[in-house]
């Protein structure tokens, strides 16, 4: 009898245990993700740079945001030629961030909080000063010289062909010592890893262990699209543009087949430890975004970055292709290497109203929003006005056409006071005016600020059960001011009405094809708006949101 009983227990446990484990594994679809540029999120040392106690120190205040993951931006030992992207030791701590101990309490206070931890991860290329790579250029026979990719040059003084690096120049270093070209797919001191020798692929492997087994939820892959590149070295092919200039369409140097495999091989890794790869998969359509979802939970759709206006029929369409797309989405607005959104979309008359009218559209549809420091405050970027202060060498290098990358990188404004109350010290890349005004401290304060807007729907996106499981339904498609949807999950509804333009709409929906009522309760605006409205007339103020629940 007892063994039967046993068995019962068993038969009904087991499915609830395996389903819980499985929800578990899925904790990524409904996290909010926020990326930290740990140089420049919060000095602790007062040492003008950011760092992991920084971060430890202000993850009540990314709980009260209602984050459920970060995602730090390399914090590892590196020369920081390309500011951590230039890794010189895969397994500790730059110390300018912290020490190992740091980064254990970081993820241990995390996880107090229910917030989990995501690094970054660099595959693609090392630091020059890595010890793989010094002892691969050491000499010909080196252990290690098969880790990199050496060629000879194509004729004397000559690079082995034309690949271009994605900084500027030719992606072939020639290194005196050996007489021997080395690839570098970014800047020179960022030798490419030679992911086709067997030894890389197992020793990275051995890299996303050791983070993983410290309670790191997972990774961001770096330049993922690029780890391998054509064996036979030919050349990229030559884009003659209509006023004559020459770009290289990259062809033997990303996206090939072959990377899926590790992709793959380092997804069974992940899965060993429940944890989520996150993709810098740059493509031009989402129907190349989705090879990835073979292998990564959450490619990033870069697509969505490129809008950059406030449009609604543009938007729609970047959902629905999203929408109709085999894998979950993964909306980004900003990131360390673009320009702000605040600044991209800002028409300068609304860029308050716009940035709550973004967050509004992309923290409401269904997917996974990766959030970027400072954007819940509405910071700007703030690009250097003197080449002689550019940090990023691609602003040195391309000055005045492009100013390289510090001005979106700039300190997370804290308060009103000196250096934005980021550090005591003056920081390592300025902050702008605009932190009078837009800092954290001032907009806890105001009820109808960016940043207490961004918290009201991260809390109705958390409560929300339409918010977190519903599907997308677009309305009124033809309008081109108003982009209005539904999320729809167990007979109700959310809508949600985003006002795209400088100009106050009006708009009318008939939900009866859908099964719903003619009123809506309101869940959270921009403007002021009555408790219940009547859904054939809903009016917004220029770039104004309405949310609410259907009947
Ligand atoms: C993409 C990173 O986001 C960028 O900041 C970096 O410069 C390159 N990859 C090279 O690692």
């Amino acid at each position: 009898m007892k063994r039967l009983y046993a068995l019962l227990l068993l038969v009904v446990l087991l499915p609830c245990t395996l389903f819980a484990q499985e929800k578990d594994r899925d904790w990524w679809k409904h996290a909010v993700f926020y990326e930290i540029y740990p140089r420049s999120f919060a000095d602790s040392n007062n040492d003008g740079l950011g760092d992991l106690n920084g971060i430890t120190a202000h993850l009540d205040y990314l709980k009260r945001l209602g984050v459920d993951a970060i995602w730090i931006t390399p914090c590892f030992p590196s020369p920081q030629v390309d500011f951590g992207y230039d890794v010189s030791d895969y397994e500790s701590i730059d110390p300018a961030y912290g020490t190992l101990a740091d980064f254990d309490r970081l993820v241990a206070e995390a996880r107090k909080r229910n917030i989990r931890v995501v690094l970054d991860f660099v595959l693609n290329h090392t630091s020059d000063r890595h010890a793989w790579f010094q002892d691969s250029r050491s000499s010909r026979t080196s252990a290690k010289r098969d880790w990199f990719v050496w060629r000879d040059g194509a004729a004397p003084g000559q690079p082995p062909n034309n690949w271009g690096s994605v900084f500027g120049g030719s992606a072939w270093q020639l290194d005196p010592a050996t007489g021997q070209y080395y690839l570098h797919q970014f800047y020179p001191e960022q030798p490419d890893l030679n992911w086709r020798y067997p030894e890389v692929e197992d020793a990275m492997m051995e890299v996303a262990r050791f983070w993983f087994k410290r309670g790191v939820a997972g990774f961001r892959l770096d330049a993922v699209d690029r780890i391998y590149e054509d064996p036979d070295l030919r050349d990229n092919p030559v884009k003659v543009d209509p006023d004559g200039s020459e770009t290289l369409v990259e062809t033997y140097t990303t996206n090939l087949p072959e990377l899926h495999n590790v992709l793959r091989h380092l997804r069974t890794v992940a899965d060993e430890y429940g944890a989520v790869l996150v993709g810098e998969t740059w493509t031009s359509s989402v129907e190349e975004l989705q090879r990835y979802y073979n292998s990564l939970q959450m490619p990033m759709n870069f697509v969505f970055t490129m809008v950059n206006r406030p449009s609604a029929p543009e938007f729609r369409k970047q959902i629905h292709d999203a929408e109709r797309g085999l894998g979950w989405p993964v909306y980004l607005f900003s990131n360390h290497d673009i320009t702000r959104h605040y600044d991209r979309y800002g028409d300068r008359a609304y860029n308050d109203q716009i940035a709550k009218a973004l967050a509004a559209l992309y923290l409401t549809l269904r997917g996974t929003p990766i959030l970027y420091y400072g954007e819940e405050i509405g910071m700007t970027n703030n690009d250097p006005a003197r080449v002689q202060d550019v940090k990023d060498p691609i602003g040195r290098r391309f000055w005045p056409h492009n100013k390289g990358r510090d001005g979106e990188r700039t300190p997370m404004q804290w308060t009103a006071g000196p250096n934005g109350g980021f550090s005591q010290t003056a920081p390592w890349l300025p902050v702008p005016d605009s932190a009078r005004t837009h800092n954290v401290a001032a907009e806890e304060k105001d009820e109808r600020s960016i940043l207490r807007f961004y918290r009201h729907l991260l809390e109705l996106r958390h409560t929300n059960e339409q918010l977190r499981e519903g599907n997308y339904v677009a309305l009124n498609e033809n309008d081109a001011n108003v982009l209005a949807y539904l999320r729809t999950y167990k007979g109700k509804a959310v809508l949600v009405a985003i006002n795209m333009s400088a100009v106050p709409r009006k708009i009318a929906l008939d939900l009866r094809q859908h099964s719903f009522g003619a009123k809506a309760k309101t869940l959270l605006a921009t403007e002021s708006q009555p408790g219940s409205i009547h859904l054939s007339e809903i009016s917004l103020a220029p770039f104004g949101v309405y949310i609410g629940e259907v009947k």
